[in-house]
């Protein structure tokens, strides 16, 4: 094959969870550059369609956006349906969508912290991150394994693989009991996309369906400078990521170019899990 042959996505229908979100609609952009067709899932709130219609408009390709929520299995159901019905394939699922697990305080207590996290927000936040990837594992996968071909992509953290440094959220003047804390949820949530990645990998080894984890590092969204600094840092490369950089790595692990990865997490942090 030749390189272009190896990262082309030409006629390959990829199905992007929280694709109208902040590195979502990167992914999809990165599909649409190598000439896969993108599909953006994600809540109305987020309006998947309108940002479809941009990557259409500005990649020249077919670019479809369902409003629908992954934790529920009917409608994940009938967003197959859809697809195949509008294209008649699916070849690429990349579990995306997530939480952004909340630091706020809530009746005077900060309840990031582990003593105090609602149960609610537990369940709130894997039910998303975990079974939301379930579910569209085992919706879209399914219709892969069927048709002997397919990839999913699980987008896991380099929390995934290294807890998270909870000095860096650290408030001046708080008391120590209440200083804000990443929530558990989310170093739950990736290390158990990590355990999915290899469970799919295994169960579906003789169906043709590959199936990895991308651990990427934080990415620059406008934090308060002092949290860039300290993250700064705790990094080899001396910087966070900006948004577009992993799409290299996002090509690679759906294209033919990682033909022979399967069960695999790449580590795309800027060292920041080998210090
Ligand atoms: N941004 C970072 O620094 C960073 C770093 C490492 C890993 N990640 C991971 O990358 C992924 C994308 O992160 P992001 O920064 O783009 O976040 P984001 O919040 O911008 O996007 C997440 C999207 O998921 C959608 N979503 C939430 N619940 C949903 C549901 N039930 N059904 C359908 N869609 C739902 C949201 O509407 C949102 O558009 C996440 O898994 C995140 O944990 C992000």
């Amino acid at each position: 094959m030749s390189i272009t042959e190896l990262f082309s996505l030409k006629g390959r229908v990829a199905v992007i969870t929280g694709g109208a979100g902040l590195l979502g609609t990167k992914h999809a952009e990165i599909i649409a550059e190598a000439g896969g067709t993108p599909v953006l899932i994600d809540l109305a709130v987020a309006n998947p369609a309108a940002r479809a219609d941009a990557i259409s408009k500005k990649f020249d390709v077919p670019c479809l956006g369902l409003s629908g929520d992954i934790t529920d299995l009917a409608q994940v159901e009938s967003m197959r349906d859809a697809i195949l019905e509008r294209f008649e394939r699916i070849d690429i699922l990349i579990n995306n969508a997530a939480n952004n697990p909340k630091m706020e305080r809530r009746e005077g207590k900060n309840f990031s912290r582990l003593e105090d996290f609602p149960i609610e927000i537990w369940e709130a936040d894997l039910r998303v991150g975990l079974t939301g990837a379930f579910l569209c594992s085992r919706v879209f996968g399914t219709e892969m394994a069927r048709c002997k071909s397919g990839v999913i992509l699980n987008v896991a953290s380099d929390l995934a693989v290294i807890a998270p440094d909870q000095r860096l959220y650290r408030e001046p003047g708080v008391a120590e009991e209440e200083q804000p804390v990443k929530p558990v949820t989310y170093s739950v949530v990736k290390a158990g996309l990590v355990g999915l990645t290899r469970y799919l990998a295994t169960y579906w080894n003789d169906s043709g369906v590959r199936a990895n984890a991308i651990s990427p590092g934080g990415v620059y969204n406008h934090q308060p400078d002092d949290f860039v600094d300290r993250l700064s840092q705790l990094i080899p490369m001396g910087r966070m990521a900006h948004a577009d950089e992993y799409k290299g790595a996002i090509l690679f692990l759906c294209s033919d170019a990682s033909s022979y990865m399967t069960g695999a997490n790449l580590i795309v942090d800027g060292g920041r899990s080998c210090w």
